[in-house]
């Protein structure tokens, strides 16, 4: 079985990114298992942790090493990605030299209640993902705009093409995924 870690950039309840994550996850075929890392607990980072890590910082690192690939969807704040994401992929990546994230391949999926979709945070986690030699989804690049619209009050996404879109990432993903396994 391959293990999927779901990782969302939002703390909101009622969460868009949340939302989308839940239908991305009932895309993968037979033999995905998909789980949701709770990044909400982590204090926030100082390298004075290093050694002598908080309990919660060793529980999502183990999480992080039991995934063989991360799915990262994520909200745009202030044209990057949401603090806790960030204070996250900190966490995972320390100490130096022990980042849980190296190798593991990627996929991330930006959105916004806005046309603007969160090119920006988006593109900065790319960033992130390419210093933690994480080998990122390249094509298709997925920018979701106006997701409040998206979503039907069941959480469900409304929209056939969007759902067929998301398909052919997974599918990208899990292409990806297979490249990377021994
Ligand atoms: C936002 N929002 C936002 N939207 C956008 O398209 N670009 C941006 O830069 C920002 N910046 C921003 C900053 C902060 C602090 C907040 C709270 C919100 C709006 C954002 O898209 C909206 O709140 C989403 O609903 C957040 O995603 P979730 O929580 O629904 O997943």
């Amino acid at each position: 079985m391959t293990k999927i870690g779901i990782v969302v950039g939002s703390l909101r309840k009622e969460s868009f990114a949340k939302k989308i994550a839940i239908n991305v996850a009932s895309l993968f075929p037979e033999g995905y298992e998909t789980a949701f890392v709770d990044i909400g607990n982590l204090p926030l980072y100082n390298e004075e942790y290093d050694g002598n890590s908080p309990e919660e910082y060793t529980t999502f690192r183990n999480t992080i090493k039991g995934c063989d690939a991360i799915l990262f969807v994520t909200p745009e704040y202030n044209r990057s990605v949401p603090g806790v994401l960030k204070n996250a992929l900190d966490v995972g990546s320390r100490p130096y030299g022990e980042s849980m994230w190296e190798g593991k391949p990627a996929g991330i999926i930006s959105h916004s209640i806005s046309n603007l979709s969160g090119f920006g945070a988006n593109h900065h986690l790319r960033q992130s993902l390419t210093f933690l030699n994480m080998p990122v989804v390249q094509q298709p690049e997925v920018y979701l705009a106006n997701s409040a619209d998206l979503v039907d009050e069941h959480g469900k996404i409304n929209n056939e093409g969007t759902v067929q879109f998301l398909q052919t990432f997974v599918d990208a993903f899990v292409g990806l995924i297979k490249k990377y396994q021994v």
